[in-house]
């Protein structure tokens, strides 16, 4: 049996989550904290719990929708594929893949959560002892390191989640440039994108009536609270999510219920009442729209499924 290889660790420092927390709490217009920072152990939990959540839909769609293709994307693939996933998380979709392609030889999990990455590792390395795994602990937002891994077969990247739905349009096409340099020539990448559709849908499944999504958020301030000693009050600050049909984006925010004032590591924010800090975009595509924004970062478009409902979608690229 192969030994789970130990996580290559490029975590983020305590020292860019409190300058990102300062500098996003400075702006005077619209105050914001970077999304990145919500996946610390409880967040990663928490945002489990949100996929299961009945309004949320993407998770149960996109995953019913890879099961559907995912032979069809094993024989694009070829023998041997080796995956490359970022913000693996809990693990789940990628054995989909796993399951169909065709003696993948080897795969590597990127997630910025420790806790995350480890037990999902940990977990698969016991079902596929013959799997080379490698686990990287890493913002993947930023130039990171892949290991060298063994094996010749194609690479396939793995992008869910509708996570580059998470970047602003011009971020999204300079992260998947960089992804297409770091993958390689001619490599494959499928990548989950939620389309657009009504406010109504959209609105609840980021505001649940369970206040799961409300906690997610929230926990945010209660990390400031944690790890960089900030005095954040909770209970005076509340989520809310909003669709912006204009720039195509379901919005996040924590709205200061109160006139405050906040203290981070000895600097001092003042949030009048009713601003909010806006801590997260999901940005909806239409395909066509996705494929051309692929193609402004040097990726062509093989494939596209989408489930019945016309909720969410799955692009196949080629670098
Ligand atoms: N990639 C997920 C999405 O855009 C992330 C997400 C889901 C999320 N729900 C959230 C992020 C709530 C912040 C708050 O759907």
């Amino acid at each position: 049996m192969k030994k789970l290889n130990k996580a290559i660790d490029q975590a983020p420092s305590r020292d860019a989550f409190l300058q990102d927390v300062w500098n996003g709490l400075a702006c005077p217009q619209q105050k914001t904290l970077p999304c990145k920072w919500l996946y610390d152990a409880l967040g990663s939990r928490l945002f489990e719990a949100i996929t299961v959540l009945d309004e949320y839909y993407p998770t149960r769609t996109e995953t019913g929708l890879l099961g559907e293709i995912a032979l069809e994307i094993a024989k694009m693939a070829g023998a041997h594929a080796r995956i490359v996933e970022l913000g693996s998380g809990a693990g789940i979709k990628v054995r989909l893949l796993l399951d169909a392609l065709d003696h993948p030889s080897a795969y590597v999990a990127v997630d910025i959560s420790e806790s995350a990455l480890s037990e999902a590792t940990r977990s698969l390395a016991t079902e596929r002892p013959d799997l080379q795994i490698l686990p990287v602990l890493a913002d993947y937002t930023r130039p990171f390191a892949l290991p060298r891994f063994e094996g010749r077969g194609n690479i396939l990247g793995f992008f869910p989640g509708s996570t580059i739905g998470n970047f602003a349009p011009a971020q999204a096409i300079a992260f998947l440039t960089q992804l297409r340099r770091q993958l390689g020539r001619d490599a494959l990448l499928l990548i989950g994108v939620d389309l657009k559709k009504d406010r109504a849908v959209l609105e609840r499944a980021y505001d649940d009536a369970l206040g799961v999504t409300a906690a997610f958020n929230l926990n945010l301030l209660a990390r400031v609270n944690r790890e960089l000693g900030g005095d954040f009050d909770l209970t005076r600050f509340r989520h809310k999510a909003i669709w912006n049909e204009a720039q195509g984006r379901i919005e996040m925010h924590l709205v200061s219920v109160a006139a405050q004032t906040v203290q981070v590591a000895g600097r001092h924010i003042e949030f009048r009442q009713d601003e909010t800090i806006h801590t997260e975009n999901s940005y909806k595509y239409g395909i066509d729209q996705f494929q051309r924004m692929a193609a402004s970062a040097g990726w062509s478009a093989r494939a596209a499924w989408t489930d019945a409902e016309d909720l969410f979608s799955l692009h196949l690229l080629q670098a």
